[in-house]
């Protein structure tokens, strides 16, 4: 890092506070509080070397919505770094583009490393299977729009070894008072070791369950995501774990009436369809969100 710029690398470095008052202006923005011309003159550098829908075009819609405007570096395909460029020089020359960069990369660690490089503020926009910090505040301000951030029992299902939306959320919520954590993944795919025991030791109850039926009817939370197919090393490993958990309508009738269901999308077939007009659905209410979030990460890291 060349001088004191804002990063958001992941929110493991974030307080309890510094969260809240991101989410706060987050929901200023949801109510359209702001005029547009917050971030004028400033320019984004959108690098994504991973592929992305909802990252991408949330940045960038939130930025545009502050009046900033956006450098896409496009696909790696038809960049340097098929030239054989490292990230490194990359962001070396970007940062002199831009006044920020939004970097998703499949390498851990690597937001991290062109924090320590880039003369701009960097936000980690996804790392591989570490941290994916803009998911994660959509996630809490999703949740908070339908129940208090304390004393909950939030479900995690799914790739839970690969998935980065999980590791960085479970990190957050132990930043919150008792919040219980029920892990349900298949054989193979359970949280990594060094993040099970990451999250006792901030004090958080981690529970693992062999299925979803044994915990659904005590969640408050039930957060879905879908296999990492281009995590996993083997594609045959991978077919061996398709299509082995599904969430139906049948299995939600025996949740809480109040329970909501998140989920980062994109979504393969780890939820029925069928769930999406249930009022529990709120993955696509959540994806909404994602602009408003984005527009208060871009502001932080940028207002003059
Ligand atoms: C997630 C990601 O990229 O980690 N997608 C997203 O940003 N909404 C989840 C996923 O790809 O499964």
């Amino acid at each position: 890092m060349t001088h004191d710029q804002k990063n958001i690398l992941s929110v493991r470095d974030m307080s309890h506070e510094e969260i809240d008052v991101l989410l706060s202006v987050a929901a200023k923005f949801d109510q359209s509080e702001f005029t547009g011309h917050e971030l004028d003159g400033k320019i984004l550098a959108v690098l994504f070397f991973e592929p992305s829908t909802r990252t991408r075009m949330s940045f960038s819609s939130a930025m545009m919505r502050l009046g900033g405007q956006i450098l896409n570096f496009g696909s790696v395909a038809a960049s340097s770094v098929v030239k054989g460029e490292t990230l490194s020089d990359t962001i070396r020359v970007t940062s002199g583009y831009a006044d920020a960069i939004v970097l998703r990369h499949p390498k851990e660690g690597a937001a991290r490393l062109a924090s320590e490089i880039a003369a701009v503020p960097v936000i980690n926009g996804g790392d591989g299977a570490g941290q994916h910090p803009s998911q994660t505040l959509q996630d809490l301000f999703t949740i908070r729009k339908s129940m208090q951030l304390e004393n909950i029992d939030v479900g995690v299902q799914g790739d839970l070894r690969y998935g980065r939306t999980v590791h960085s959320l479970a990190n957050a919520l132990t930043k919150y008072d008792n919040i219980r954590l029920h892990t349900i993944a298949p054989e193979g795919l359970e949280l990594p070791n060094y993040l099970r025991q990451d999250l006792t030791d901030a004090g958080m109850e981690v529970i693992a369950h062999e299925s979803i039926e044994e915990i659904i009817s005590a969640l408050d939370v039930l957060y879905v995501t879908r296999l990492q197919r281009e995590r996993f090393p083997d594609p045959a490993a991978f077919a061996s774990f398709a299509a082995t958990y599904r969430i139906t309508s049948a299995l939600l009738a025996r949740a809480k009436p109040s329970m909501i269901i998140l989920h980062p999308l994109p979504r393969v077939d780890e939820i029925d369809p069928a769930v999406d007009a249930l009022p529990c659905a709120k993955y696509f209410q959540q994806a909404h969100y994602g602009v408003s979030v984005r527009m208060a990460m871009l502001h932080e890291v940028m207002r003059p």
